[in-house]
């Protein structure tokens, strides 16, 4: 190691602890001695075999090596290592720079390498670029270890969850049905003794009943549509849209109803999912253009840049876009049951299964102008 004229004055240097390897022992310890005078801390060997065995007994954070040595060439020599220590980093010295050289000491797992005969002032950048990208690689792996421990705990909360919503839906069940069928058989075996006030008092306790079992089914089919596991296949569209219409003949025919269909391209997805995506969306249209005359519900596509977006349109009802921020949450109505009877999981449930496809659902309405529900689906589903 020459010492320059020009070398910058020792500076506090972030400490790091270097493992120096050199057959040429004078420049060995000449290495040592400058650079712990920049605060680093040293030592050096003059073989591989020697360096492996401290590297055994004691953590270092970087391996400056010389390339050409007669027991062990640098390369293999840092191979080891980090087989060794895999957060080691290594710089190589070598008096004979070529390219071969450079891309060989990269596979091996250099971050660089200097040309001999080098100066302290070229060789510290160097040095401390290796120790800051060591550093950072550190960082970055506690940083992915603790995403990954978070995304468990995520995972396994999200999966108790489901599964307590599904245990406490399924258990309330059976007490429900029980004050159902008693407030009934009351009504029925003694209705006639009761007076009238007690008798329509009994019978908000039925419709109320049903009202809450009907949420419980509706509970366990949210859980059971966000745990069905996706079964991705080509799915024609245009023929899903038609079969969940057929379901819908009989109104039809009882109401001045025009449907509209347009071509609908297929997509990649989940049938039976996308099925139930089509039908509460419809479900919705027929329900909210009770009132029109006639009533106008459309489906078709729009072209968009994220993948195929299919509508459902009706001339319905409407909603105040003020409240659009809750239409897909679980229970959530922007009609009175009064008006509009239902239990606010459609939505919810259709959400949750595009979600799951990668894809998106939003809506446009004004009240009393109709709504238009549209999903996209990712563009890889097309
Ligand atoms: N096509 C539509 N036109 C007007 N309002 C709609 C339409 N679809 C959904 N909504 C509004 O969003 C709410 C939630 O819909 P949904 O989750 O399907 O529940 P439900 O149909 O049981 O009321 C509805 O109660 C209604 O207020
Ligand atoms: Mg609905």
């Amino acid at each position: 190691m020459n010492h320059d004229p020009v070398d910058p004055p020792p500076t506090p240097f972030r400490a790091g602890r270097i493992l120096i390897v050199d057959d040429e022992i004078a420049q060995m310890r000449a290495l040592c001695e400058t650079l712990s005078d920049r605060g680093f801390f040293t030592v050096g060997f003059a073989s591989g075999a020697e360096a492996l065995r401290a590297l055994r007994s004691q953590p270092f954070e970087l391996l400056l090596t010389d390339l050409s040595m007669p027991d062990m060439d640098g390369l293999s020599l840092l191979r080891q290592a980090r087989e060794f220590d895999p957060a080691l980093v290594g710089v190589l010295m070598t008096g004979h720079g070529t390219i071969d050289t450079a891309v060989e000491a990269m596979k091996s797992g250099a971050l660089d390498y200097v040309l001999k005969p080098f100066k302290l002032r070229l060789l510290l950048p160097v040095l401390e670029r290796a120790l800051g990208i060591r550093s950072l690689r550190l960082e970055n792996e506690a940083l992915q270890r603790h995403l990954l421990t978070r995304t468990q705990d995520l995972e396994a909360a999200n999966k108790e969850l489901e599964a307590y919503s599904h245990s406490i839906s399924h258990d309330l069940r059976a007490p429900i049905r029980a004050v159902i069928n008693y407030a009934g058989l009351i009504l029925a075996d003694h209705g006639e003794q009761l007076p009238p006030e007690a008798r329509e008092l009994l019978k908000r306790v039925c419709s109320n009943s049903e009202r809450m079992a009907r949420l419980i089914e509706d509970l366990l089919a949210f859980a059971r549509f966000t745990r069905h596991p996706l079964n991705r296949q080509l799915v024609d569209m245009a023929s899903l849209t038609r079969a969940v219409l057929d379901q819908y003949q009989a109104e039809i025919s009882a109401r001045a109803i025009e449907v509209r269909i347009a071509e609908l391209p297929p997509c990649l997805g989940d049938a039976s999912l996308l099925t139930q995506v089509i039908l509460n969306l419809l479900s919705n249209a027929f329900k909210f253009t009770r009132d029109r005359t006639p009533a106008v519900i459309e489906i078709g596509t729009l072209a968009g840049a994220d993948g195929p977006g299919y509508y459902v349109r009706d001339n319905g009802a409407g909603f105040s876009m003020e409240h659009a921020h809750r239409l897909f949450g679980v229970f959530q109505r922007l009609h009175h049951a009064g008006e509009f009877e239902g239990t606010g999981i459609g939505l919810s449930i259709v959400q949750r299964i595009l979600r799951r496809h990668g894809g998106r659902i939003w809506a446009e309405a004004e009240p009393g102008q109709g709504a238009t529900f549209i999903f996209t689906l990712p563009p890889g589903a097309a």
